[in-house]
């Protein structure tokens, strides 16, 4: 296959991971004679650096022209700290989301064997954890209008806005997916307290009737956000709308050992973006220590769901798999004896070619 992807490296250790994303897809493509081209845009503070905006319209048209889109981190600290700052980084973030209509966050949370003992959490409680997370990523309180200060700028306020057809469409790919998985979703909601999670709950109910064998049950965020690391094999697949989205998954991360080795996938009807759930984390920028592993199965996931390589993206996990056993990872997971983000993104590579000569 011949592919054009956007690559938008962003912030802080983006370029980093995502240079080493890069280049495992191009073991995949040496190993299995593809050909993907690469356009690189401007996203986030570099954005703001080169043109005052964080998601320039040429990024805007390097993203639609692309078959699908590989994206690093966003975020600088020279922003963060100032709540006076008239543009940040993030705006170009969900500015990029909204725009490319991307409403479906797609985050698996899985437990690997290799690192099981890593975890803060029990090794039996964890053991064999595989669900995912379908997190609405373009409506609620994000995107809802109206925001901000009253006059004399003493209260501030945000709005949770839901409306029926946004619950509809992610809640039709959820159900799809647990039709290919153990057939069970969770709802995850504040319906005992908010309008929007009451909402959700009427709509996901009806989506639901459409999917007759898959088992649809419900539960309240806080809740939620308990039974995840006590019981986290329940979970099949998680809906829920976008901040308990957001919140339930770095929490989850803490099950597959570290927060480095999340990938997500953002879908929508036209386009598709692929990036680590990790930040730019600044403190780690330029210093070839950063977990690139986030990032290379994000370009799995771009594989599998943008162009159906469904064996290619296998590749890849089974590379990072093979690290993991291995130890060949960076000093988040292996303080005494760690590889660097490029020695990690080679040991990848380099694996990817190598199970070539064992298939032929
Ligand atoms: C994420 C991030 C973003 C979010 C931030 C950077 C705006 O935390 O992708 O999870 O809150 O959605
Ligand atoms: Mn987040």
């Amino acid at each position: 296959m011949n592919k054009t992807i956007a690559i938008l490296a962003g912030d802080g250790i983006g370029p980093e991971v995502i240079a080493e994303a890069r280049k495992v897809m191009d073991a995949v493509a040496r190993r299995f004679g593809h050909s993907f081209i690469y356009k690189e845009a401007l996203v986030g503070a570099a954005a703001i650096d080169a043109t005052g905006d964080p998601f320039p319209g040429k990024t805007e048209r390097t993203c639609r022209e692309a078959d699908a889109i590989l994206f690093g981190a966003i975020g600088d600290p020279k922003y963060d700290n100032d709540p006076s700052a008239k543009v940040r980084p993030e705006q170009g973030l969900l500015r990029m989301r909204s725009t490319l209509g991307l409403y479906a966050n797609i985050r698996p949370v899985m437990s690997y064997e290799a690192l099981e003992d890593r975890s803060p959490l029990k090794n039996n409680v964890i053991s064999g954890t595989d669900f995912v997370v379908f997190r609405e990523l373009t409506g609620g309180i994000y995107f809802g209008e109206p925001r901000g200060r009253t006059e004399n700028g003493n209260t501030a306020f945000d709005s949770c806005v839901y409306s029926r057809e946004e619950i509809r469409r992610i809640a039709h790919k959820a159900f799809q997916a647990a039709g290919k998985r153990r057939k069970h979703v969770t709802l995850v909601d504040k319906a005992n307290v908010l309008a929007t999670s009451r909402l959700w709950r009427e709509e996901v109910v009806r989506v639901g009737e459409e999917y007759p064998d898959i088992t649809l049950d419900y539960m309240f965020v806080d809740n939620a956000a308990m039974k995840i690391i006590l019981q986290p094999t329940f979970f099949d697949v998680v809906l829920t709308e976008n901040m308990f989205g957001d919140i339930i998954t770095d929490e989850a991360s803490v099950i597959a050992g570290s927060l480095g080795l999340l990938p997500s996938a953002s879908t929508g009807d036209e386009f598709a973006l692929f990036e680590p759930i990790h930040g730019s984390y600044p403190q780690a920028a330029g210093k070839n220590t950063a977990n690139p592993m986030g990032a290379i199965l994000s370009a799995a996931m771009l594989l599998e769901y943008a162009f159906g390589a469904i064996e290619e993206s296998k590749a890849i996990r089974d590379a990072v798999a093979s690290a993991l056993e291995e130890g060949s990872v960076t000093e988040d997971l292996n303080a005494d004896s760690p590889l660097s983000t490029r020695e990690v993104g080679d040991y990848v590579a380099g694996k990817v070619l190598e199970m070539k000569e064992v298939a032929e």
